[in-house]
């Protein structure tokens, strides 16, 4: 079974030929970073105008890199079984840019349109096939597990019964950790996106060199919270009470704080899924999100997993950022439990 996966939900436009919920036929994905770059963030009507320019290129580009030839279509019948599209949670316009393009395959190729979360997509991303792995994972011995979905806009910890129920258990309660490595980033003067920038010139620096906070809540909760670290890189750059506009410290070791801020954000993430595998009684960890790309957070998981006997899947970093194969994955899942959607469905830009 062939499903179109289509991802507008922020500022990549993604479309994906995924078979059987795992072999990639094809995974197209445009990034807007020119466009966002000097904002420092996402500009929502830069965002959905953007995926209105190339949305109905970058699907073309998906089904011939399949090796359908759109030409020939719809003659031959339709190309795919179905056509599955991130409707929520994302930025309302970005939602609808890619919505409307799956309504109207949908109904042109006469095939279901399945409506899918994004979050529960980038849980899906690990299951996806990968370098090394040529035969898709048995669902049944991975779940029940704590997945943690950390991205530039969530930061979800979930109990996961299976690719498609999953309980909230924490969340963050200001920023996304994403957002935290981009504000950082910004306020180091090392660029959009933030993430692998900070990788990038933390490389050779000291992780104890600068203690930054962990902000850990009250000892039992699961819940997040990256505000504090991002003012205390601020201040640490540019003094006590500094605006950002503020001149940067001139001794200041880059890569020392870019690898100490990776530190304290590894650790308190490593410290809730700690709790959480704890509290739940589980042993298996699903991760997913663009910053489950981060290099020093997989060191620390793989550590994790080897001193505390937990299975850790983590996708390969070209699935963790969004992409079009995992919104067809789990569309692949939604389809064979019969959950797909009329053409009413309606964009969400809130987390469900
Ligand atoms: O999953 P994603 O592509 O979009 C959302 O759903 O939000 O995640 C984008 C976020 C950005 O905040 C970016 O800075 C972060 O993921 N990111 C990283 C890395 N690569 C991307 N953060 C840390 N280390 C990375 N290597
Ligand atoms: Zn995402």
């Amino acid at each position: 079974m062939r499903i179109l996966g289509i991802e507008t939900t922020c500022d990549e436009t993604g479309a994906a030929i995924v078979e059987d919920g795992f072999r990639i036929l094809s995974n197209v994905v445009v990034d807007q970073i020119p466009l966002h770059e000097r904002f420092g963030g996402v500009v929502p009507e830069i965002a959905s105008r953007a995926h209105v320019q190339v949305v109905t290129r970058i699907i073309e580009r998906s089904l011939v890199n399949a090796g359908i030839d759109p030409a020939g279509l719809p003659l031959e019948g339709p190309p795919v079984d179905a056509v599955a599209v991130a409707n929520r949670p994302g930025l309302v316009g970005s939602l609808l840019v890619g919505l409307t393009a799956a309504k109207a395959l949908a109904l042109a190729w006469g095939v279901p349109l399945v409506g899918v979360d994004h979050i529960h997509a980038h849980i899906y991303a690990g299951f996806l096939e990968a370098e090394g792995r040529a035969e898709r994972i048995d669902p049944g011995a991975v779940f029940p597990a704590i997945s943690l979905v950390i991205s530039g806009g969530h930061t979800s910890l979930y109990r996961s019964e299976s690719f498609t129920s999953h309980e909230l258990l924490g969340n963050t309660l200001d920023d996304a950790v994403g957002e935290a490595f981009d504000k950082a980033a910004a306020i180091l003067g090392l660029g959009y996106p933030g993430g692998p920038a900070i990788s990038r010139a933390a490389v050779g620096g000291r992780r104890d060199a600068v203690r930054f906070p962990r902000t850990l809540l009250e000892p039992d909760s699961l819940d997040f919270s990256f505000s504090g670290i991002k003012t205390a890189v601020l201040y640490h750059v540019k003094g006590q009470n500094a605006r950002r506009a503020g001149p940067t410290r001139e001794d200041l070791e880059l890569a020392d704080v870019a690898a100490s801020f990776e530190a304290a954000v590894a650790d308190v993430l490593v410290e809730k899924i700690r709790r959480a595998l704890r509290r739940e009684g589980l042993r298996r960890l699903v991760l997913g999100g663009g910053v489950a790309a981060n290099r020093h957070l997989r060191e620390r998981l793989a550590e994790l997993g080897a001193a505390e006997d937990v299975e850790v899947l983590v996708p390969p970093p070209s699935l963790c950022t969004d992409n079009g194969a995992m919104i067809a994955g789990i569309g692949f899942e939604l389809l064979r439990e019969g959950r797909t959607s009329d053409l009413l469905l309606d964009a969400a830009p809130l987390a469900s």
